[in-house]
């Protein structure tokens, strides 16, 4: 008899080359067949017993933290126990997990009994011996190498031998955060995307240092906390991160060669993206995305590009390029010196500088595929579609990338070839 996978995989593999050739229809069946296929384990991930989880520990007070404290105590109904650097950091934290259970009572998406029953989950202590008897434990401390590495040194001694040990690292090396320690192979990536509570996707970052065990926990961690999750190798950046530091990247390097900034973040409105570039951008906060770019530059600089102006941008302490309407923030334009939309030489248009970014994102794509982050076209649509609300209408990315011809012009094929198209 053939598995259900198998026959999944192949329909959605005819999908895939519909929706790469064809109308927006066929590329909306395919993300609904992706999306429908989300239940199943993450692709690749080891059959191996996964341990219990009865109680939880997070590292950190700060947003991620905060987030991850209640979406633990929500789904898995165990204690969690929150820490930081300060008791006035983690009461901060309590305050506000009180206050959006609040919320959640007043807008009737919980009883008051069952806001006092998640409350009472949830416990903070500046003391991190009070781990010791947790069966997960997650970090969501500052993205810096060093601070994740005294984190874990601080913790490991603390704790059981089995006790399994996550990261929420956006883009840093899981392996080279588990350096160091004595059972580096329960360390596993965990990396949820902000807001916790909205957003579906987790990507899993499996090391060559894991055993199964510890991945195959973290997978059903990320089943039992109704999250999708997608097996993703220890490389700079996961998937989602990668994906749009590219875009980011790629963007800001037009408009420090002078495009006119809104001409260049409205290039990719046909496209159908959630939000342009830029809004996207103001969310994610200049600091933190100028220091994702640097990483992925240090990773990869040939194609990653750290933009003068975002750094001026984030020097100046900027909320961004724009301002809540949209337009560019005049604070932004004078830090960043950027050019203005009458002034310099012929600026690229709309429509080339759309194709630039397409071909950028296939490039990268390709090259992801080339390198196994994950186990094919599907599970980078699925990271798109989940963890950045890329338009199921598109297919999430890769048909996107086929239908506009960019997989083609990059690589002479597409990424979901079928009947025409030789491999
Ligand atoms: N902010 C996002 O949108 C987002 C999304 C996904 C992943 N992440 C990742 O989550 C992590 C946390 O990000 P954040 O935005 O919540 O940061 P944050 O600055 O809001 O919180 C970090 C917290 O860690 C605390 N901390 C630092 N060193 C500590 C230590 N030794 N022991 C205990 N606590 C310590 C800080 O005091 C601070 O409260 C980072 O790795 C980040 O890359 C962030």
């Amino acid at each position: 008899m053939v598995p259900d996978n198998v026959v999944e995989t192949a329909t959605l593999a005819e999908a895939g080359a519909a929706a790469s050739r064809g109308s927006r229809r066929s590329a909306s069946a395919y993300a609904e067949a992706l999306l429908a296929g989300e239940r199943h384990r993450p692709q690749g991930a080891p059959g191996a017993v996964p341990r219990p989880v009865r109680s939880v520990g997070v590292i950190g007070a700060g947003l991620m933290a905060s987030q991850l404290a209640l979406l633990f105590a929500r789904q898995l109904g165990v204690p969690v126990l929150i820490t930081d650097l300060s008791q006035e950091k983690v009461d901060g934290a309590l305050t506000g997990i009180a206050g959006h259970l609040e919320k959640l009572v007043a807008r009737g998406q919980l009883t008051p009994t069952a806001a006092r029953e998640l409350g009472s989950l949830v416990r903070g202590t500046v003391d991190k011996r009070e781990f010791r008897n947790c069966d997960v434990v997650i970090e969501a401390v500052f993205e810096e190498l060093s601070v994740k590495r005294a984190v874990f040194a601080e913790i490991e001694p603390l704790l059981r031998e089995d006790a399994l040990l996550l990261t929420n690292t956006s883009s840093l090396s899981v392996a080279a955060i588990g350096r160091g320690l004595t059972h580096p192979e329960r360390l596993v990536g965990l990396h949820f995307f902000n807001p916790v509570a909205v957003l579906p996707l987790v990507e899993i970052i499996s090391t060559e240092n894991n055993d199964d065990v510890s991945v195959a926990s973290a997978c059903s961690l990320a089943r039992l906390l109704g999250k999708t999750a997608v097996l993703v190798t220890d490389t700079p950046g996961f998937v989602v991160n990668r994906i749009l530091s590219r875009l980011f990247c790629e963007l800001l390097r037009i408009i420090d060669d002078g495009a006119e900034v809104q001409l260049a973040d409205h290039a990719l409105d046909p496209l159908g993206l959630p939000m342009t570039p830029l809004t996207l951008l103001g969310f994610i906060g200049p600091a933190v995305q100028l220091h994702i770019c640097e990483t992925m530059h240090a990773a990869y600089p040939d194609r990653f590009y750290v933009s003068t102006s975002l750094a001026a941008i984030a020097a100046a302490r900027l909320r961004g390029y724009l301002d809540k309407s949209g337009t560019v923030l005049p604070a932004a334009a004078a830090a960043a010196l950027l050019p203005q939309a009458d002034a310099g030489p012929p600026a690229p248009g709309a429509e080339s500088i759309r194709a630039r970014i397409l071909d950028a994102l296939a490039d990268e794509v390709g090259l992801m595929l080339a390198e196994n982050v994950v186990a094919g076209p599907a599970d980078v649509d699925l990271c798109m579609l989940l963890g950045a609300n890329f338009p199921v209408h598109q297919g999430g990315l890769t048909p996107m990338l086929d239908l506009s011809g960019a997989s083609r012009r990059v690589w002479g094929k597409e990424f979901h070839p079928g009947p025409g198209f030789a491999e």
